[in-house]
């Protein structure tokens, strides 16, 4: 698992760890749970992290491959030591070559499970620039995009989440009889670590809507959650507590309860989604 040692994932961990194996991709140790070093920003990482995790695990097989880790950023200036925009290569792309590395490990209908976002839909976006395409090599390099719309940040995090939908529904057609597929909506979650490197008002405001002051807001909008509420839907999912019904893939929290939904239109373009998937590979895994 990725990004279990903040908010959403690490209430999800909490509640895993007793019942299950967990063994964490993470920056930083955690404390009471296995894990191995990953950096997301960093495509070596990626591939030293699943070495170990093979070598760790040897014939065992992973029953459930939860892509959780995010970042959002102000601007999307940023790059990794990859040159890749760095919301797009921790969010998609890092997730996208351990996704491909860690494939031939998993257990027969293993859960594979991405971590989007309603931002991901036009629709639903909670007032975030909405994506405008999943084009992999543009969003790696968002200078040679020409319709890059000024709320930049916010765009290479939206469209990250639209990859992430978009992956899952090329799972889902191309490796059913392989993975159980499942896109995970948190919904909007306040007073997790995730506003960390936006502006100081945003990330003030993000801090005190977690506490209970933000417990009325929660009563009239059913996309907002509670970090607790996210983390456990997050964990009834990985540990198949809750399976995906048939034809189902795209799991949303809303009003601190788990649903299945359909995704966004932008996200049911099959074409966009086998697009994404070679561009991918094209860009993580240039020797295949
Ligand atoms: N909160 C919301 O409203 C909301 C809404 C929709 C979707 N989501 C998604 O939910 C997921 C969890 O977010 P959260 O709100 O719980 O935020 P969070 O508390 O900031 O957790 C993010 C996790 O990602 C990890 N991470 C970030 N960059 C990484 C990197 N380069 N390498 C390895 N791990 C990295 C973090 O590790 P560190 O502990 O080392 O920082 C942390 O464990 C994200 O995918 C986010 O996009 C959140």
């Amino acid at each position: 698992m990725t990004g279990g040692t903040s908010g959403i994932g690490a209430v999800a961990v909490s509640l895993l760890r007793g019942e299950h194996r967990v063994v964490l991709g993470a920056r930083r140790p955690a404390s009471g749970v296995e894990s191995l070093p990953l950096d997301l920003a960093s495509l070596k990482s990626v591939r030293t992290f699943a070495a170990g995790i093979r070598h760790r695990l040897g014939s065992e097989a992973i029953d459930a491959l939860v892509l959780n880790a995010g970042v959002i950023r102000a601007d999307a200036d940023g790059r990794t030591v990859d040159g890749f925009e760095t919301a797009f290569a921790v969010n998609h792309l890092a997730h996208y070559l351990l996704l491909r590395l860690l494939l031939p490990g998993l257990a027969p209908g293993a859960v594979v499970l991405l971590t989007t976002s309603g931002t991901h839909d036009p629709a639903t976006g909670a007032g975030l620039e909405p994506p405008r395409h999943a084009d992999a090599r543009l969003l790696a390099h968002p200078e040679l995009d020409e319709s890059l719309p000024a709320k930049a940040g916010q765009h290479a995090y939206t469209a990250s989440k639209l990859c992430a939908v978009l992956i899952v529904r090329y799972l889902a057609t191309e490796y059913s009889n392989v993975v159980t597929p499942i896109a995970f909506d948190p919904g909007q979650v306040f007073g997790t670590g995730l506003a960390g490197d936006l502006a100081l008002p945003m990330r003030v405001a993000w801090k005190v809507l977690g506490t209970p002051v933000g417990w009325p807001l929660r009563q009239f909008q059913p996309t907002l959650n509670s970090v607790p509420d996210a983390g456990k839907a997050l964990a009834s999912l990985a540990s198949r507590e809750v399976v995906p019904p048939e034809g189902q893939s795209y799991a949303a929290v809303r009003r601190g309860k788990l649903g299945w939904q359909e995704p966004s239109e932008l996200a049911r373009d099959v074409a966009a989604g086998v697009g994404l998937w070679e561009e991918s590979a094209r860009l993580a895994m240039p020797e295949t």
